[in-house]
């Protein structure tokens, strides 16, 4: 879409940085400038029934809206599509509450061990521990985690808070891991190929700055593991 947005939007000697919490209100001036071409109707007859679909696996997702996704992740090639599969959730914090309820499901030993590496997203420990599961707790920093096998490792890529790249730091043939991509897209980070990791999240959050729509967005290919989450 033709453009001339500039950066730099109203930034100015008296603006204050709030280091606390993020809001991506910053991307309001872009599409207030973009206007009626992103303006999205519900008519009021729209949206009635709990399915969207018959046959997608994650029957409240809007099929149209999830051929637009795969079609942006195409464009950005930030993602593997071929072969994947989508749910939503509530924003990518729900996506969590599902992807790790659906992984310790299918663990025979709980709770499973949730670990980040530190520094790690400030969110997660309190995340992990809001459904007070009996499934899976949190175990803090991955670094210092001397279990075995029985753990979920979140892997932040780009990380918040320090923006570096992440890999899984524990073994690869035990536990499960789910990649948190909230970050993964250019205005945040240079593009690396499409990711292709077997469980990825996303958040219109960050992808679009839409925060407050609360759609998040699991990837993965096709298996039960999905049934799970929703
Ligand atoms: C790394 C990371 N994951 C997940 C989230 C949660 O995103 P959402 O607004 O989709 O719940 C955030 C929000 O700041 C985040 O920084």
């Amino acid at each position: 879409m033709a453009s001339n947005y500039t950066a730099g939007f109203g930034i100015g000697q008296d603006s204050v940085i709030n280091l606390d919490h993020g809001d991506p209100t910053m991307f309001e001036p872009f599409w207030k400038e973009v206007g009626d071409n992103a303006t999205v109707k519900i008519s009021g007859w729209e949206k009635m029934s709990y399915t969207s679909c018959d046959d997608g696996i994650c029957w409240f997702l809007e099929p149209e809206f999830g051929n637009e996704v795969m079609r942006l992740h195409r464009i950005v090639n930030n993602a593997a599509t071929d072969g994947r599969y989508i749910i939503v959730g509530v924003g990518s914090t729900q996506m969590i509450h599902a992807t790790l309820h659906a992984l310790a499901s299918i663990e025979v030993r709980h709770p499973v061990n949730v670990v980040s590496a530190a520094p790690y997203y400030s969110m997660y420990p309190g995340i992990v521990d809001l459904m007070k599961s009996g499934l899976y707790h949190w175990a803090g920093d991955a670094a210092a985690f001397r279990g075995q096998d029985n753990f979920i490792e979140l892997v932040c890529s780009p990380n918040n808070p320090d923006g570096t790249i992440r890999h899984a730091i524990l073994g690869k043939e035990v536990g499960k891991r789910v990649h948190d991509m909230a970050y993964y897209w250019p205005q945040y980070t240079p593009m690396r190929g499409p990711a292709d990791q077997d469980i990825m999240l996303f958040t219109l959050s960050k992808a679009t700055g839409h925060a407050g729509t609360r759609i998040g967005l699991g990837r993965s290919a096709p298996n039960t593991f999905w049934h799970h989450c929703i």
